[in-house]
């Protein structure tokens, strides 16, 4: 079967490699009908992820259909169509059984990372009762390959951890995929006042769509000021980081009004600095968070019923076979006007 294989810093390949197989009882192997690429990939492409080896399989999104189910596999068999989490889980363990299946002991985030993902025709699933959802007849693939990761990453990680109420001023830093999926579920709270923060115009237009009550262009640097501007010196209810950089993080501790909230959804690379000087009289809570995916079953019924649609963030279209062309796309996102990329295994 062919891959996308990492090959070291700045390196990927397409290539052929060995079709999985069964390794444990509770293993799947499903074929790959839908995959994407993830801000992650970008980050492990660029030498981010130590844990991701030379000859790593990448991904970790995606729905497919079922080869083939171990014999301790019981709630699948072969044939089912079926999402995939990012995050892999064993349902036993004592972070499973708290519902931190991101912590999961043998499973995780280890897809595309400590074994081969799905950005290839067959990926072999560990733990298939409790890491794979069903997908109903009828429902849309690419719809709810957006559930594998960024839906539940923007709900559980910027939403849930930010509290958000009915009412509130809420402020999203970071339009990217991530940004935008926590703008839509926002919206399952009615916050009253949505701001989003960034650079890229396209982005902020394309929030402005999805719901923004407000967009702030960060180019000149002025974004607190605005913030401020807006809710008349308060600060805003939550501060949701969804870009992973000290600037960002900085914006949310700049704009947190007193009782709020900053939820970090972002992957940091370097240290950030706290300042607690400042907060530490503000009775502000500040959360971080892997996603756990725990949401996937709620967030399935919302795309069901059409309340939730995940598809609006698909930009480009491409056969799984030129993922190197959907690669180069996806990295010059703001040239490309690209938000998810969607590859089809035919
Ligand atoms: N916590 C988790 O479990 C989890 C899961 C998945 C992804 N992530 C992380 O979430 C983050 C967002 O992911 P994404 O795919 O949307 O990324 P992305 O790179 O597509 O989007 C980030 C956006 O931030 C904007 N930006 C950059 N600097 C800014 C600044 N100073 N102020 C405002 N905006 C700024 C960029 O223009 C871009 O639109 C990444 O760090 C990603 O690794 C976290
Ligand atoms: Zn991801
Ligand atoms: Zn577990």
């Amino acid at each position: 079967m062919k891959a996308l294989v990492y090959r070291g810093p700045g390196k990927r390949s397409w290539d052929e490699k060995p079709k999985p197989k069964l390794q444990e009882r509770t293993d799947a192997i499903v074929r790959i009908v839908k995959t994407t690429i993830c801000g992650t990939d970008l980050h492990i492409m660029k030498g981010d992820v130590p844990t991701v080896t030379d000859g790593r399989t990448l991904g970790h999104e995606g729905t497919g259909i079922i080869e083939a189910a171990g014999e301790g596999v019981t709630n699948f068999r072969s044939g089912d169509k079926v999402l995939i989490s990012c995050i892999t889980s064993c349902g036993k363990c004592d972070f499973c059984r708290k519902g931190m299946y991101s912590h999961c002991e043998p499973g995780g985030w280890i897809l595309g990372n400590r074994i081969d993902g799905t950005q290839a025709e067959y990926v072999r699933i560990p733990f298939a009762d409790t890491s794979l959802y069903h997908i109903v007849e009828g429902a849309d693939f690419e719809a709810l390959t957006m559930l594998s990761d960024i839906f539940p990453t923007g709900f559980e990680c910027g939403v849930l951890n930010g509290q958000v109420k009915p009412g509130e001023t809420i402020a999203i830093v970071g339009a990217g995929p991530i940004g935008l999926a926590t703008l839509m579920t926002s919206q399952f709270y009615s916050p009253a006042e949505i701001i989003m923060i960034d650079m890229d115009q396209n982005r902020l237009e394309v929030s402005k769509k999805f719901g923004a009550t407000k967009v702030i262009n960060n180019s000149d640097g002025k974004a607190i000021e605005k913030v401020m501007e807006i809710t008349g010196g308060k600060g805003v209810d939550a501060a949701i980081e969804a870009v992973g950089i000290p600037a960002s993080f900085d914006t949310c501790q700049e704009i947190v009004a007193p009782g709020g909230r900053i939820a970090n959804i972002g992957v940091h690379g370097k240290s950030v600095s706290l300042r607690l000087e400042k907060l530490w009289a503000h009775n502000i809570t500040l959360t971080t968070r892997l996603v756990d995916t725990v949401t996937t079953p709620m967030l399935l019924k919302t795309v069901l019923s059409g309340k939730l649609q995940p598809k609006q963030l698909i930009t480009h279209r491409f056969q799984i076979s030129e993922i190197m062309k959907a690669y180069d796309t996806f990295g010059n996102a703001a040239k490309e006007n690209a938000l998810k990329v969607m590859l089809t295994n035919e």
